[in-house]
This record gives structure tokens, C-alpha cells and sequence, in this order.
């Protein structure tokens, strides 16, 4: 298959990246090095049937042309920073409905029909009950973030309406694994190599989040694609396990060998404005392709860990 992949420079990006390149398809990396990095990739020595475009999706005429020739997208670029929506209020219009619109028109120009998705639990909002199916209700959404991969989702649909698309709509709980590059475990493990002796904690360490290694998400998404065969299909992507913030930073403090004196920033079991305090997500329809995840959540902590801890340069970026 001729794979086009935006944010292929990126953590989740770069990894499906080396796994699709793994299975000999041919790939193209789209991606404006806004938040990816290349050294994520070897792409100059190892692998020849990788090209590497360094650009943005706002750049239209530039995406039409280079998406060309290929048979599927998969469509990872995104600000995919949860947090800052409230001060930046239109980058998240821009970046993932704009740039998603985008890359619908671009595709819908070329004759390529088949997308990948990767939205988010976060859609979701405040859920009321648990584990979140893909049927369950959206009340309301709480950052600009959800909002725009909602917004993104309901034009993919319309696409595969309209115009004969076929998409597979993922929507991921947190990803943990090499390349990882934002998140609370980096959070963490920057603020203690700054100060070993203080962790300050954002919300009051009881929020309840369920995470997923990169791993288990690659093989579920790839699985999910060659067993869901409807013109849209949404698939929640998570792990049967969910750990609090308190839980985590025990894992963290413990493998790092640190005792430090933790202090937590509220009462509120959030982190910030419009974060979820729990987010947990059924995995009954991923189940049917007889998917399973290999890592626990633990561990998926340990490998994030060990991945910072040989690439500290991730750290000393901007
Ligand atoms: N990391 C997670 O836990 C998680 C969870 C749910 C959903 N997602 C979604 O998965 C996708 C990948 O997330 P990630 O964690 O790898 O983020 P990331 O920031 O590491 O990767 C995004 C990539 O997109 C590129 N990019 C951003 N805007 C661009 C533009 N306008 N033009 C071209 N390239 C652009 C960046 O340079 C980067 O390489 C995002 O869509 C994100 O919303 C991530």
C-alpha cells in the first residue's frame, strides 16, 4: 500500500510510521516539524521506501499535489496539546478542523477514498458511566481540543456520506511509549530531574485516566482496519485497566529510585480547566478482532521512562 501520513515526524506518527515501513508499505511522511522531530526517524539511511515532505497542511496547493499516487491517509497531525485550548482559542479550529478539511479536499481532488482517524476519549466530556462505549451520549464538550476532533470526526462522516469515503475514526486514550514527547509522565519526570526533592502535581492526584502503549495502539488500529469494513467506523481505542494520578507518580518516583515531597496544586480531581477527571473507554468492539493489549499500564510507564531517560534531548526542547 502507498501510505500518506500526516504528523508522521510525531510521536504516535512516527511509530506507525516504523511499522507500517516494517510491513513494506511505501510511505510518505507530511509533516511541518511544528511539534515532530526528525530525529524520530532514520529516514535518510534506513528506509527506501520512505519519503519525508516538509510541510504544512495549511499549505493546500503544496498537500493536493503531494498527496497524489497514494491509496490511503492516515491522518495523525493535529495540536494534539489538550491543555493550552483556553489560551490559544483558534488553534485548535485551525490546526484539526481547517487542517483536516484540508486534507478531505486534498484527497477528494486525487480520488483516494480510505482515512485514518486518530480522534480522542476525550469527545467524550464528562461521562457518567463507565466503561465509555462508542454509542454512550456526548454531553458536553469541555475543551477546544475535543470539540475540534468532534467537529473533524462529523466531516469524515460527512465525507464518507457524500462522497463514497471510507474512514477508520479512532479515539485514543492517553499513548505512552518511545517517542513520547508531551504528557504527564514527561511533565513529571522534568520537573524531577529539575528538583528531585518537590513533585508538584497538577488537580489533587485522584483524576482516573486509562493509558495504552504505542504498541498495543499500533496493533489495534491495523487490526481494527482489516476486520471493520463499513463506510465509517468508529473504534475506541484503551486498555481494560485505568490508574490515578497518585498511582502514577508512585510508579514513577519508585523506578526513578526518588522519594520526593509531593505537593498537589487544588482539591479538584483535574489538572486543568476542561480536563476529564476520568476518562475510561470500552474496548468491546476492538475486542472483536481478537486484539489484546501486551503491556500493562505499569509498564507502559516504565518503557516511557526508560525512553526519556536515553533521549533527554526530547526535554530540551521548546
Ligand atoms: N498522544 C496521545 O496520547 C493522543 C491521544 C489521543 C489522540 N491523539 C491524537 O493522535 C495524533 C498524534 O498525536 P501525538 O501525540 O503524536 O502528537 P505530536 O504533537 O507528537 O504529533 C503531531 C505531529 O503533527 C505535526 N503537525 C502538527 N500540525 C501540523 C500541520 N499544520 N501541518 C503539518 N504537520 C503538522 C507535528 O509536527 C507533529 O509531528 C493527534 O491527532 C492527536 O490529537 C494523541
Amino acid at each position: 500500500m502507498r501510505v500518506f501520513v500526516t504528523g508522521g515526524m510525531g510521536f504516535i506518527g512516527s511509530n506507525f510510521v516504523e511499522a507500517l515501513l516494517k510491513k513494506k508499505h511505501q510511505v510518505t511522511i507530511y509533516d511541518n516539524l511544528s511539534s515532530g522531530s526528525k530525529n524520530f526517524i532514520n529516514y535518510k539511511s534506513k528506509y527506501k521506501k520512505l519519503k519525508f515532505i516538509h510541510a504544512d497542511l495549511e499549505n493546500f496547493k503544496k498537500l493536493k499535489k503531494s498527496i497524489k499516487n497514494h491509496d490511503i491517509v492516515f491522518h495523525f497531525a493535529a495540536n494534539a496539546d489538550v491543555r493550552y485550548g483556553f489560551l490559544f482559542p483558534r488553534k485548535d479550529l485551525e490546526q484539526n478542523i481547517i487542517c483536516t478539511h484540508n486534507v478531505l479536499e486534498a484527497m477528494r481532488a486525487n480520488n483516494i477514498k480510505k482515512i485514518v482517524f486518530s480522534s480522542t476519549g476525550s469527545v467524550y466530556g464528562e461521562a457518567t458511566k463507565f466503561p465509555i462505549s462508542e454509542n454512550s451520549e456526548f454531553p458536553t464538550q469541555t475543551s477546544f481540543y475535543a470539540s475540534s476532533k468532534l467537529a473533524a470526526e462529523a466531516f469524515i462522516t460527512s465525507y464518507c456520506e457524500g462522497y463514497n469515503f471510507k474512514s477508520w475514526i479512532f479515539r485514543f486514550v492517553s499513548i505512552l511509549g518511545p517517542k513520547y514527547s508531551h504528557g504527564h509522565v514527561f511533565d513529571f519526570y522534568k520537573k524531577l530531574l529539575h528538583n528531585r526533592n518537590i513533585l508538584k502535581v497538577l488537580g489533587n492526584g485522584l483524576q482516573k485516566k486509562s493509558y495504552l502503549h504505542i504498541d498495543d495502539c499500533i496493533s489495534a488500529v491495523l487490526k481494527s482496519i482489516k476486520f471493520f469494513d463499513e463506510n465509517i467506523n468508529i473504534i475506541n481505542i484503551g486498555h481494560d485497566e485505568y490508574i490515578n494520578v497518585k498511582r502514577s507518580v508512585k510508579i514513577i518516583t519508585k523506578e526513578l529510585n526518588l522519594k520526593p515531597k509531593i505537593i498537589f496544586s487544588s482539591k479538584e480531581s483535574r489538572g486543568w480547566i476542561g480536563d476529564n477527571s476520568f476518562i475510561f473507554l470500552s474496548n468491546k468492539k476492538l475486542k472483536k478482532t481478537g486484539w489484546k493489549p501486551k503491556h500493562s499500564i505499569e509498564e507502559s510507564i516504565i518503557d516511557t521512562l526508560d525512553y526519556l531517560k536515553f533521549n533527554k534531548w526530547i526535554l530540551k526542547r521548546k
